[in-house]
């Protein structure tokens, strides 16, 4: 793929489908009997939810929420705004939110107040990515794929400017 010439891996495709499987497999064994409901935060999420929800063996739904805090900047506003609403409700349901990162959690802090207001029996976080050095609020993660550093990351649904969401694997830009 020229596109991934572009980037330094920072977790091979073959990484990110060990971890996302033993996340699927945790999340079968929390949620067995349970009404289970996967809920995407579009677009980033795109890929992280078709693997992670064919690795759970469970009766579960999908659905996704569209959210846009950034514009075209990189750096989170803390503004946030609902681009695309659930298509079902959610109360009394057990929702499971699937991100691909969590930056400052100003995105998080958001949804998580949002879906309260729902009724949901309960909610919990899976994230790929977690970014603790630019935390702005405190999120409790409750399957979590990977810790980075402070970097720009992309890839496997990650974007830069709307690119590289399409790279298999999670990279960093190359300089020059
Ligand atoms: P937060 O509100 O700062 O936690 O940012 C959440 C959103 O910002 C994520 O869902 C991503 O869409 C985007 N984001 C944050 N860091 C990165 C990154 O390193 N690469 C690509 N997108 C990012
Ligand atoms: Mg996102």
């Amino acid at each position: 793929m020229k596109l991934a010439q572009e980037l330094e891996i920072l977790f091979s495709a073959d990484q990110i489908a060990q971890r996302v499987r033993e996340m699927g497999k945790q999340i079968e064994r929390d949620y067995d009997g349970k009404d289970l409901v996967l809920l995407g935060v579009l677009k980033g999420s795109f890929l992280f939810i078709s693997d992670l929800a064919r690795s759970i063996d469970l009766p579960l739904a999908v659905d996704f929420i569209g959210l846009s805090s950034y514009g075209e900047a990189t750096e989170s506003s803390g503004v946030v705004k609902i681009t695309s609403d659930l298509s079902k409700p959610i109360e009394k349901k057990h929702v499971v939110i699937v991100e691909d990162i969590v930056d400052t959690g100003l995105t998080m802090r958001y949804l998580l107040d949002n879906l309260a207001t729902r009724h949901p029996a309960s909610v919990k976080l899976c994230t790929l990515l977690h970014k603790p050095a630019r935390a702005r609020t405190k999120i409790p993660i409750d399957y979590l794929g990977f810790q980075i550093e402070d970097r720009f990351v992309v890839g496997y649904g990650l974007d830069a400017g709307e690119k590289y969401r399409n790279v298999p694997f999670i990279g960093v830009k190359k300089h020059g």
